[in-house]
């Protein structure tokens, strides 16, 4: 397939835009300075399956802590690893599914996985693996390219 083009040069921390690639949904997320926090809190990370994503192979630009090259933008298969349901971003801190288990993050409506803001998934839901990072790279400051 071809590969995608994105300026995300405008993209407010925050914001998610989704393109398709190889017929597969792609997530571009600009995460705040907040949730790349959170990433790294120590309490987070002992609540996941596989923090280091071991199970499932990653490019080797998303071996770190924030699994993307640049911290900020997170680009990930949308597509959840048990049945292939689409997650979504849940950031709203009063619905009564985010408790002190599972601060946020990405929500798969179909069985209930969870997922943190790198994509990678809590203990004790149904997905098996961590969101997918797919190839892509930047061909300039503000050019991501996905493929
Ligand atoms: Fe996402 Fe089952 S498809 S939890």
């Amino acid at each position: 397939g071809e590969p995608v083009t994105v300026d995300v040069s405008q993209m407010q921390p925050g914001q998610q835009i989704s393109l398709t690639w190889q017929g597969k949904p792609i997530f571009v997320l600009h995460r705040t300075e907040q949730a790349l926090a959170e990433l790294k809190n120590k309490d987070l990370i002992a609540r996941l399956s596989d923090p280091d994503s071991t199970a499932l192979q990653q490019p080797g630009y998303a071996r770190n802590g924030y699994r993307s090259i640049r911290p900020e933008f997170l680009v990930i298969v949308a597509i959840c690893t048990h049945l292939g349901c689409i997650p979504y971003i849940k950031p709203d801190p009063g619905d009564p599914t985010i408790d002190a288990a599972w601060p946020g993050g990405y929500f798969c409506p179909c069985h209930g996985s969870k997922y943190d803001l790198a994509g990678r998934v809590f203990r004790g839901v149904p997905a098996p693996y961590n969101l997918p990072v797919p190839p892509y790279h930047f061909a300039d400051d503000k050019t991501l390219v996905v493929g």
